[in-house]
């Protein structure tokens, strides 16, 4: 079977991801490589835009050279370039659409506009254990919360999302509170699972609201408050609060996600995105699938957070579904971007 190469190229935040996937028959990842620029920013707290462009400006080339040495392939053999078009940090998707759109130009191929969120979205298919569609997914990033119904490639129905912070954020604001280092996710992750389960409760937002949605920000003033009532917590109060914390969020996630499901009457349910690499959220709901008959897929931890693969995997997808590909030359980006618009 000849093969289908679709290059992947992802910089939407503060990673650098580029992947070489083989879209021919089953599909099969050939090799990918990834640049974490967390240890840049860690100084500055978050992400600082400006340094993130000129650092993926650094490492795209040399990424792209290690992906096509440990796939042994040759760049003329790439037959499409896909890239991270939206949503994310606009002078990041500028570095990595110039190049895609520049590369693929150059090679006399298309280029394939991903959306971040349907590369999370469609990441479990990278496991050799994938889900088939339908399913619900549990779509809990940095910058976005929301239950999404997947009915296909590009076929997607947002059944809730978060009315304020989303879950990643409110890991992270929670963990500059308690004086941990940036990405906050998981440092207080791994700082919860030293705490004692009910010693800190705090409220569990729009649990019982009825509908799909979620809302974090009052959380996140709730241990606000109770570190102030503290003074100065030592080590076992903000273990004792970041288990109290992680609770709440993965009691509202999880159940909202079963909720989900019954609603669609679907048994599959895939959760991607950085959070997803929660263990807690994971050991949950994987104990309610041995309660309820669901099945519970995740991507590869490594795939959890930001990469070129998922990018790869989405344009191999929609190279193949024949949708959104583009003829490469003038493009734009999207940093605000929302996944309902892909049905259009
Ligand atoms: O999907 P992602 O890599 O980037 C976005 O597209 O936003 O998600 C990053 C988010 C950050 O907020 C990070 O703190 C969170 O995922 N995160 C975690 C864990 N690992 C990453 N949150 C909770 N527990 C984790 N183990
Ligand atoms: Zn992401």
């Amino acid at each position: 079977m000849p093969a289908m190469l679709i290059l992947g190229i992802e910089s939407s935040c503060d990673e650098t991801g580029v992947a070489l996937y083989d879209a021919a028959g089953e599909g099969r990842l050939l090799a990918h490589a990834l640049h974490s620029q967390i240890v840049m920013h860690r100084d500055y707290g978050g992400v600082v835009p400006e340094l993130a462009s000129r650092d993926h400006i650094r490492r795209t080339v040399p990424l792209l050279r290690k992906v096509m040495s440990d796939s042994g392939r040759a760049l003329g053999e790439i037959d499409a370039v896909a890239y991270t078009q939206g949503p994310g940090l606009a002078g990041a998707l500028l570095v990595g659409a110039a190049f895609a759109e520049g590369l693929a130009a150059a090679l006399g191929r298309p280029a394939i506009p991903v959306h971040h969120l349907e590369g999370h979205l469609l990441s479990p298919l990278l496991s050799r254990r994938a889900p088939a569609f339908p399913f619900v997914a549990l779509l809990v990033s940095g910058g976005h919360s929301q239950l999404m119904r997947v009915d296909g490639v590009g076929r997607y129905r947002r059944l809730g999302e978060t009315l304020d912070d989303a879950a990643g954020e409110a890991f992270d604001k929670t963990a500059k509170l308690l004086g941990l280092p940036y990405p906050g996710g998981p440092a207080l992750s791994a700082l919860a699972e030293r705490g004692r389960p009910g010693v800190c409760r705090f409220p569990r937002p729009m649990l019982d609201s009825g509908d799909f949605d979620f809302s974090f920000s009052g959380l996140k003033t709730a241990v606000l408050t109770r570190v102030r009532e503290i003074g100065q917590p030592d080590e076992r109060q903000c273990a004792d609060i970041a288990r109290g914390f992680q609770d709440a969020i993965v009691d509202v996630l999880v159940k909202k996600s079963l909720g989900a499901l019954r609603r669609c009457g679907l048994g599959q349910l895939v959760v991607a995105g950085g959070v997803g690499a929660n263990r807690e959220l994971r050991r949950r709901l994987d104990a309610q699938a041995g309660k309820a008959d669901i099945t519970v897929f995740y991507p590869e931890f490594e795939f959890c957070t930001d990469n070129g693969a998922m990018i790869a995997l989405a344009g191999a997808l929609r190279f193949k579904a024949g949708i959104a590909q583009k003829t490469a030359g003038a493009f734009v980006v999207r940093p605000r971007w929302p996944l309902g618009e892909l049905m259009g």
